[in-house]
């Protein structure tokens, strides 16, 4: 890895735009944090929302996966809730739990209160990507930045934090359209902000996680929220970096959330790639989708998946899907061992 890399020769930037990587490019959803001891013994004692506004406590846990695994992606240490915690609302995010938002946006004089987000309210995080960038240059490693839709920052405001059925949120979304689109358009603002910020700093690729979606009807997700994720990418694509779209459950939704403006589309682990591509349209590229619980199953098991997506993958490319970035089909999950996941990143590496 240390050899020097220009930006060009970055396989996971090669692939999202439909250019041939030296490689397969494989990351991770959630590969920082989580599993890692080395990511436990750094945050003892340390709360998370404090961690990810200290510049060169990202850098190194953001680090600590790409030193272990050798990804393709580095994916900057933050929260979907840090940019609506720059911006002065109440809220924290309770280990084991998620965020968890102080007073649940529920009012048209709740709504009136969320402010604009000021570019210099999130510089610990342009700091980090700086730090960042100076790291990875010489790597063949692309530094992702990330922000959260407007919808699932929406249901955790609504809701107050995680929920299984997000009922606030569809009363609000269908009693009262007109303040439901004056929120999505206020967390647009705020998000298009977290992501420019991310982008002048220096990440080379960005991820827009609309986590929830998939709870939606496709009818639903065109009407309440495909406008407002739709100007997201359209206000950060003079940047010309490569913009990802994902989302859980999103089967049903694929064709419409490839049509907001992404360049690259995530597919969880329900849908193969080769149908996910069909879905899509050509002129995408695919990111995706191993079941994250594959990687409890043993080495047998994750090199038979692992060749599985490889194949799918082959299959969408050869379909019209202009490249493949190899993912999970959502995060980490906590208990992973760390060892699988370097084994399945070779895997990944020498199909
Ligand atoms: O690879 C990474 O971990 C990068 C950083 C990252 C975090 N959250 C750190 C985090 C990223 C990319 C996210 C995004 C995020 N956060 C999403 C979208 C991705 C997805 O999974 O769909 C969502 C929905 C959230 C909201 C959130 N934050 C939840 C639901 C939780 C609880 C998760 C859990 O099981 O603990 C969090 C907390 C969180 N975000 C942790 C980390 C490392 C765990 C907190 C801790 O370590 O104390």
């Amino acid at each position: 890895m240390d050899r020097v890399v220009g930006v060009s020769e970055k396989p996971l930037l090669a692939a999202a735009t439909g250019h041939r990587p030296s490689r397969r490019p494989v990351w991770f959803m959630r590969q920082a944090g989580r599993s890692l001891p080395e990511y436990r013994a750094l945050r003892e004692g340390r709360g998370m929302l404090e961690s990810c506004f200290d510049p060169a406590m990202v850098c190194e846990i953001t680090m600590q996966p790409v030193r272990r695994h050798d990804t393709d992606g580095a994916i900057l240490f933050s929260d979907i809730v840090v940019p609506l915690k720059a911006a002065g609302i109440d809220l924290d995010i309770v280990a084991g739990t998620g965020p968890v938002i102080a007073e649940p946006v529920r009012t048209a004089a709740d709504v009136a209160a969320i402010r604009r987000l000021e570019p210099e309210e999130v510089g610990a995080v342009a700091r980090a990507v700086s730090l960042l960038r100076a790291e990875l240059d010489p790597t063949p490693t692309a530094l992702i930045g990330f922000a959260g839709a407007p919808f699932t920052l929406a249901s955790y405001l609504i809701e107050g934090g995680p929920s299984r059925t997000y009922t606030h949120t569809k009363a609000m979304m269908y009693g009262d359209p007109q303040l439901w689109h004056s929120l999505m358009g206020r967390l647009a603002d705020i998000t298009v902000t977290f992501l420019r910020v991310q982008l002048e700093a220096g990440v080379q690729a960005v991820q827009l996680f609309d986590s929830w979606a998939g709870i939606l009807s496709r009818r639903d997700y065109e009407t309440f929220v495909a406008p407002h994720s739709a100007r997201v990418f359209a206000e950060i694509a003079d940047h010309g970096a490569p913009r990802i779209h994902f989302g859980v459950g999103t089967g049903e939704l694929l064709a419409s959330m490839g049509q907001v403006g992404a360049d690259v589309v995530g597919v969880d682990w329900r849908v193969p790639l080769d149908e996910a591509a069909r879905r899509i349209g050509p002129s995408k590229a695919l990111q995706g989708n191993l079941d994250p619980t594959v990687l409890f199953a043993g080495d047998a098991v994750i090199a038979e998946h692992v060749a599985r997506v490889v194949v799918d993958a082959d299959r969408a490319m050869a379909a019209g899907a202009i490249g493949h970035i190899f993912n999970l089909g959502h995060g980490v999950l906590p208990d992973t061992d760390p060892d699988a996941i370097t084994r399945a990143v070779e895997l990944v590496h020498s199909a």
